[in-house]
């Protein structure tokens, strides 16, 4: 039996993804490197079995898809995308389509495409969010390839895709590596979004003394309002949580050191290299890594005594406050990411259409909050702004919020609580907002020691100082 398009690896996302596109009506043919897991899929692929071709080898895959194909590869970022590409290429023939549906680092998606170049075989980069759930029942898609190379893969990206308001959240963003690094740089606002989350409950758990069950309820209402999103919504649900082990809130025995795989470190790497630091993301990537140092911080913790002193105020204004100060946050890690991406859209030449990345941000992916289907319309307006919050929807937002952020920023730096993010988003924020900087005191300095030269505001010319 043949197949209309392949897919390998059948990992948790792969196996959701296929089921997803098998519900679609497509035949799908897999393979996964373990044959065991290949029969277990097929088994808990109940009534969709009869869509699926497993495969045993590379071979039967590729001879399962009457060319020209399109393989679908969701394996593990890095080494075993390599692995399969070289192991796939001899098989192959012009015109077939690979799609890497894991997260890349784009980079490597750029330069697997440039490897391909004289086989005429298609290297597609496809960012897909949403988690295990959002690929079984629909993800968003960022897609980085030619316009031919989409007209022949959007049918089935978009079947499978989430959708907002009857629209598939699936888009071309450019060509190459376009689509990876838009998926980046989610992940980027991704970690930072999650950790201002985890700063807020900080400041509730430690700051007010309160219950996680007691802070899922504030979640929960934030949820109501203008911080609705996806990734709020959670967090309500998991601070609910019972365990039967401990009697306690579940979260309360999780240990606090949190996972990275790397999506955000490229993220606030890809900002730096730039010129556009994302410095809420790098603040989010930095508090993973002191949150794995859990010996040094214990040790510390018994060094350094908390200040005791201070405290936050358990009112109502300070949880209004707090909601304030999440969502200019969470404003500045928006602006650092599309700032981001448009940069490298230039630099790269994609053309990425900013509004339309908002748009599918909306529904599927793990960052969609009601203030994308505002980032989209802003966009759309076809306003030629340079950030974000030059946007006239967005500056009363943050004439309102700044304060808040700054009152608990100010209240939790005085009462030793770690707040990276929030006071990264503040610091980012007070800087691009500030007309005369302090760089004139650098640049005296750069020239002092290395007769880098400075200009003058009343002069145009480069110029060295008398030092
Ligand atoms: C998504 C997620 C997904 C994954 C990240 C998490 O958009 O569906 O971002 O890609 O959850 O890899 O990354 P960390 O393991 O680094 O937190």
């Amino acid at each position: 039996m043949s197949a209309s398009i392949g897919l390998i690896g059948l990992g948790v996302m792969g196996a959701n993804l296929a089921l997803n596109i098998a519900e679609n009506g497509y035949t799908v043919a897999v393979f996964n490197r373990t044959l065991e897991r290949t029969a277990e899929f097929m088994e808990s692929a109940d009534e969709l079995a009869g869509q699926f071709v497993p495969t045993q080898s590379l071979e039967d895959l590729v001879a399962a898809l009457p060319a020209p194909r399109t393989i679908i590869l969701m394996v593990p970022a890095g080494a075993a995308v390599d692995a399969q590409m070289q192991a796939l290429v001899p098989m192959l023939e012009p015109g077939d389509l690979l799609l890497d549906c894991g997260n890349a680092d784009f980079n490597q998606t750029q330069r697997r495409l440039a490897e391909l170049t004289d086989t005429g075989i298609g290297w597609v980069g496809v960012g897909v969010s949403g988690g295990s759930e959002g690929a079984r029942f629909g993800p968003s898609i960022m897609v980085g390839c030619t316009a031919a190379e989409y007209e022949r893969v959007s049918p089935v990206l978009t079947a499978i895709a989430a959708q907002f308001d009857g629209k598939p959240c699936c888009a071309r963003l450019g060509t190459d590596g376009a689509g990876h690094f838009v998926k980046t740089l989610h992940n980027g606002i991704e970690y930072a979004d999650m950790q201002m989350l985890a700063e807020a409950y900080g400041i509730m758990r430690d700051g007010l003394g309160w219950s996680a069950p007691k802070i899922g309820e504030v979640f929960a209402r934030w949820n109501d309002g203008v911080l609705n999103a996806y990734l709020v919504e959670i967090t309500a649900e998991v601070l609910k949580v019972h365990d039967d082990t401990s009697g306690g809130p579940l979260v309360d025995v999780i240990a606090d050191r949190a996972g990275q795989k790397g999506t955000g470190t490229w993220s606030a790497i890809e900002a730096q290299k730039l010129g556009q630091p994302a410095t809420t993301v790098e603040a989010a990537v930095s508090a993973r890594c002191v949150s794995s140092m859990s010996a040094l911080r214990t040790a510390l913790s018994g060094v350094y005594a908390s200040d005791e002193g201070a405290s936050v105020s358990a009112s109502d204004d300070t949880i209004e406050a707090l909601e304030l100060a999440l969502l200019a946050g969470r404003l500045c890690a928006y602006s650092q990411g599309f700032t981001a991406i448009a940069a490298a859209s230039e630099q790269h030449q994609w053309g990425v259409p900013l509004a339309e990345v908002a748009e599918i941000w909306r529904a599927g992916c793990i960052i969609r909050s009601r203030l994308l289907d505002d980032m989209a319309s802003a966009f759309r307006d076809g306003v030629e702004f340079d950030n974000l919050l030059t946007h006239d929807h967005f500056t009363p937002q943050m004439t309102v919020a700044v304060p808040a952020l700054r009152q608990i920023v100010g209240a939790s730096v005085a009462a030793g609580l770690p707040i990276p993010a929030l006071s990264a988003a503040l610091a980012w924020f007070d800087g691009i907002r500030q007309a005369r900087g302090t760089a004139n005191l650098i640049q005296a300095q750069r020239d002092f020691f290395g007769s880098h030269s400075f200009e003058r505001l009343d002069e145009a010319g480069s110029f060295h100082g008398p030092w």
